[in-house]
């Protein structure tokens, strides 16, 4: 028997245009990528290259001018906004560099608001808010509101938000970025943990230092991608 592994990203040849002021910015230029379950993908580049409009497709918030996407075997190049908010909330979990709590709701409570978006019920929400805040470990923490938590704190939170409900892909934007180099570093050990553990995860970055902690790197340069050579996959 042959095992099939079935790509959970994969793009086809995709192109994203902004039209300003009569002129063309080619932000995407024919980008193909696969992303295999399990794998470790750091997309990396300078700044204005396109990282953010291919976080934005990749994360089913934009969608493309022309190519193909599908996503868990899903065709998504085309759905309409709503379609493809459904999808976005169950295959995606997003990590951001400013961590985007609400600065009102406690850990548990952030924790907790996409799973209220996906309807699941309360009984289950509890365990899987309670669960994810374990993994990170801030399970003791939960009550607390974003003020009263370190940097690296907040973002971990963020991480569990993003683990909470088990969506097949991880999403991380500059994770690092507004964290100091210390507890960068811990932020991105527990991101390599979360990959061993068997969590897809893919990570944007301008630091190369950091994409090199990934285990796949692909450039991405002028609106296209290049995957770095000597890399183990
Ligand atoms: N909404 C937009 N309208 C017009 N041009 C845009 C828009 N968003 C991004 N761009 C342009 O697309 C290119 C890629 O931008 P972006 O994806 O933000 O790059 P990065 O995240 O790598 O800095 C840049 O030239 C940028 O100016
Ligand atoms: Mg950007």
């Amino acid at each position: 028997m042959t095992l099939s592994t079935e790509p959970l990203i994969r793009i086809e040849r995709l192109s994203k245009q902004y039209e300003m002021g009569g002129e063309t910015i080619r932000a995407l230029d024919e980008v193909s990528l696969t992303v295999l379950p399990g794998d470790f993908l750091a997309i990396v580049g300078p700044s204005g290259s396109g990282k953010s409009t291919l976080m934005n497709v990749v994360g089913c918030l934009d969608t493309a001018t022309s190519g193909d996407y599908w996503l868990d075997g899903e065709e998504v190049s085309r759905l309409r906004d709503n379609k493809l908010a459904e999808i976005r909330n169950r295959k995606i979990g997003f990590i951001f560099q400013g961590f985007n709590l609400l600065a009102k709701l406690t850990a548990y409570e952030n924790v907790e608001l996409p799973l209220i978006y996906r309807g699941i019920s309360v009984k289950n929400r509890r365990q899987q808010v309670v669960e994810a805040l374990r993994k990170v470990g801030l399970e003791e923490r939960m009550n607390h509101r974003p003020v009263e938590l370190s940097g690296g704190q907040q973002q971990r939170v963020a991480i569990a938000r993003a683990l909470a409900g088990n969506p097949p892909i991880l999403l991380a934007d500059e994770p690092t970025g507004a964290l100091d180099t210390k507890t960068g570093k811990e932020v991105m050990n527990f991101i390599q943990e979360l990959n061993a553990a068997g969590h897809t995860i893919v990570l944007i970055t301008h630091d190369i230092s950091i994409s090199r902690q990934a285990r796949r790197v692909v450039q991405i340069e002028d609106g296209r991608l290049s995957e770095e050579e000597g890399q183990p996959v």
